[in-house]
């Protein structure tokens, strides 16, 4: 099955061609710059960025996969949840394309689709999806941050989620306090790499909580009082790298200790994760080691799938047809707010 996918939820335009599990091409117009000057995404900019970038979007990654239209089996696209002009533009355009190829369209849950971005890369590709179920999943991003249980391939149970904002939304606030250009999480973790983690204590919100719940947006607030008592320390380049390893570990921790504890309570042994938080050095070394220490399997989605991208939604896409799932009426309205269960 030759399958094209669109995903416009945030602030990427991306569209993907993908055969049999194997992703033919993958492309990405980021709109991080346009966003950077007001600090964080603007949505109706974001709308009509996603407008302006999917028709070249959309060619390059038929040229990339070498296909044609009329080849296309189905059209997927992110129906939720998201920014909900964002969404209309990927959602709306897929549908037209379905209709006028005549194919099915899949609406997908874009958190979903982050469940099998670990996957994706792999020989031949999905292979060792089937053995490593089931396993938790990380989804941790600006947008959200959660524990996912996957129980087997489409099913699954979110254990818990943010009771406030995201993990990457407290990187990007508490660099935006330190005065780090947006997004911050990449730019404390370059500055982290030189830092002493154990320099500043602060709080790891709900580690000890018998629950699979995250809250960070207390961490965001000691940074911000930290900052005012401590207005030095953001002046001086070693002691601002100690800030930034500080604060990195404090969220790092928390996000490695919840997930090692579900995945020991469920009794799995793979443990995978996703997100653009996951590109973060301190999260992928931490996770390593103490998948390692507890014998289980740990499977990171590589950088560039970690992000927002369309190839997950394709993937994901494929699989419901493959299973034979409903696919999603040419009408179907968008669903910002649809939650996983
Ligand atoms: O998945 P994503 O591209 O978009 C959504 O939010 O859905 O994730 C973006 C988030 C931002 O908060 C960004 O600061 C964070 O991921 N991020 C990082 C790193 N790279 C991206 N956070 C910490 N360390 C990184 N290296
Ligand atoms: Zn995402």
């Amino acid at each position: 099955m030759t399958l094209l996918a669109i995903e416009t939820s945030c602030d990427e335009t991306s569209v993907a061609v993908v055969r049999e599990g194997t992703v033919l091409s993958s492309v990405v117009a980021s709109q991080i710059e346009l966003h950077a000057e007001y600090g964080g995404v603007v949505p109706e900019l974001a709308a009509r960025e996603h407008l302006r970038n999917f028709m070249p979007v959309a060619r390059t990654a038929l040229e990339n996969a070498g296909v044609q239209s009329g080849v296309l089996e189905a059209i997927a696209a992110t129906q939720g949840p998201g920014l909900p002009n964002a969404l209309m533009v990927g959602l709306k355009a897929a549908q037209a394309m379905a209709f006028a190829l005549r194919k099915p369209f899949v609406g997908v849950n874009h958190h979903e689709a982050h469940l099998y971005s670990p996957w994706i890369v792999g020989n031949p590709p999905m292979a060792d999806f089937a053995s490593f179920q089931p396993n938790v999943s990380l989804i941790v991003s600006g947008g959200h941050t959660m524990l996912v249980h996957v129980e087997s391939e489409l099913k699954h149970r979110v254990l818990g989620s943010t009771i406030d904002d995201a993990a990457g939304e407290c990187f990007d606030k508490a660099a935006k306090l330190i005065g780090l250009p947006y997004p911050g999480g990449p730019e404390i973790d370059q500055l982290a790499g030189q830092g002493n983690p154990k320099a500043y204590d602060f709080p790891r919100p709900m580690l000890r909580d018998a629950n699979d719940d995250f809250s960070f947006s207390g961490l965001k607030t000691s940074v911000r009082y930290f900052i005012r008592d401590n207005p030095d320390v953001v002046e001086n380049l070693q002691k601002l790298r100690d800030l930034c390893a500080s604060v990195q570990a404090a969220i790092v921790e928390v996000l490695v200790t919840k997930t090692i504890r579900a995945a020991n309570r469920l009794g799995v042994n793979c443990v995978t994760a996703s997100g653009g938080v996951t590109c973060n050095s301190a999260l992928r070394k931490a996770l390593t080691e103490a998948c390692q220490r507890k014998n289980l399997t740990l499977r990171l989605a590589e950088k560039s799938l970690c992000t927002d991208n369309a190839a997950m939604i394709g993937i994901l896409a494929e699989r419901k047809l493959l299973h034979e799932m409903a696919t999603t009426p040419l009408d179907a309205e968008i669903m910002p707010g649809w939650a996983l269960a």
